[in-house]
């Protein structure tokens, strides 16, 4: 049986991304504020916590008007800024990824307090950063894009702000989709002039092995029904569209959506498990449809490639031949510092795809390419495990210190 709060939980956790849970009575605060908080996530979440904190805004090329929290500097240490780092999160989520555990055990906070200089940007279409220099959340027209786009336009806005901002060269942290995003840009030789190194937690590349039954069962009927069933349109989980797909797929023999977070994530080792209600009140957030159809295209055809119009003449137009083009990961500059963290657990990132994903880097530099294996980490505990500050970012901070 799926009440409603397992539908919500179904939906927080669909295809990636991670299941969070809050921990903290400043977030509750802030998730109390009735309907979309007017108030940014700086003085909502980080100030209260006695962090400096900047928002700003980034435009994409295309238009859309980002959010992006800064924090400086640590809270007691030097004002004066360190590197800078970009924390960029999954699909389904937004920069509130980094800040939900307690400072002690939330990446931003750890970095902050590591010397860092610590930028967040917000996904398009998420609750901060819903606005655009000519379109509407409203106009399907808005939601005309998937991952291709956040690599093409998205992380190039943001990077080419924070360097105009520090005039240094940046540190990357990625999570899930965001891992993605740069993996297809670092593929097309791009960023090469602003990125230092970068860190990929969870990393998603190849998703042919996904052995979460419920994601590859969504896969699979997203990309039967999406175009007549949603179009080009948002993709919000809390809506009743959603509410009424997930449980159709609950429906289905063999699919257990009992124990939801562990059927989509793998078996997380870590979580305060204590607010998980709180946590579903604020995410998950929206993406577009495409962008889901997009995922699921590869955990379907195991390939990475460009968004598939779904018919060679549809193909051709777009991109001048019958196949999209593809994101070849073997001509990720071999001279540019990885970091990669995988779980042993987890059912989104598998253990197989990063193998191929590692395969793809074999001509890497050796001691530009680090990788680390965590047995008994699934998806989400590489951001909200209270275990990740020893296990996972004491690590990642040596490798940035590395390079
Ligand atoms: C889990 O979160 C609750 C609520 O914030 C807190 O009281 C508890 O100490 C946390 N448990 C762990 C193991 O961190
Ligand atoms: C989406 O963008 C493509 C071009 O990339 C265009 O052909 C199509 O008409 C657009 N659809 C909508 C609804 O804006
Ligand atoms: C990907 O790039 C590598 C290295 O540049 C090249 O050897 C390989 O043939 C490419 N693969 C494809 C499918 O284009």
């Amino acid at each position: 049986m799926v009440t409603v709060t397992g539908l919500g939980a179904i939906s927080s956790l669909m295809i990636t991304s991670c299941l969070a849970v809050l921990t903290h009575s400043v977030l509750t605060t802030y998730l109390d504020a009735p309907g979309p908080s007017p108030a940014g996530i700086c003085s909502s979440v980080v100030q209260p916590y006695g962090y400096s904190c900047e928002e700003h805004t980034v435009t994409t090329k295309d238009g859309y008007i980002l959010s992006v929290q800064r924090i400086p500097h640590g809270k007691r240490g030097s004002k004066i800024s360190g590197q800078p780092v970009l924390l960029q999160h999954g699909v389904l989520m937004d920069g509130l990824t980094w800040l939900l555990n307690p400072p002690d055990q939330s990446l931003a906070y750890v970095l902050a307090e590591s010397g860092f200089d610590v930028w967040i940007p917000n996904t398009r279409g998420t609750h901060f950063s819903r606005a655009h220099t000519s379109l509407q959340p409203t106009d399907p027209a808005y939601w005309n894009w998937s991952w291709d786009e956040l690599a093409a336009y998205d992380l190039p806005a943001v990077f080419g702000y924070v360097h105009g901002q520090t005039g240094q060269k940046i540190n990357y942290v990625g999570h899930s989709q965001g891992t993605l995003m740069a993996l297809a840009s670092f593929s097309q030789g791009k960023l090469m002039d602003t990125v230092r190194s970068a860190a990929l937690l969870s990393p998603i590349a190849y998703l042919s092995h996904m052995s979460s039954a419920i994601g590859q069962l969504a896969a699979k009927a997203f990309v039967g029904e999406v175009t007549n069933w949603l179009g080009i349109a948002e993709f919000n989980p809390k809506g009743q569209a959603v509410a009424k797909f997930l449980k159709a797929l609950c429906a289905n023999p063999g699919i257990d959506c009992y124990d939801l977070m562990t059927s989509f994530t793998g078996k997380n080792c870590c979580l305060n498990s204590s607010t998980v209600e709180l946590f579903l009140r604020y995410e998950p957030q929206s993406s577009s449809s495409k962008n889901m159809v997009h995922l699921a295209q590869m955990v379907r055809n195991g390939k990475i490639e460009m968004y598939n119009y779904g018919n060679p003449n549809d193909n051709m137009k777009h991109y001048g031949q019958a196949d999209p083009p593809t994101y070849n990961m073997s001509n990720i500059p071999r001279q540019l510092p990885l970091f990669l963290s995988y779980g042993g657990q987890d059912a989104l990132s598998v253990t197989k795809d990063v193998e191929l994903l590692q395969d793809s880097l074999k001509f890497h530099e050796g001691d530009e390419l680090t990788v680390q294996y965590i047995d008994n980490y699934a998806h989400a505990d590489f951001v909200m495990g209270v275990s990740a500050k020893h296990t996972v970012y004491d690590p990642l901070i040596a490798f940035f210190n590395r390079h």
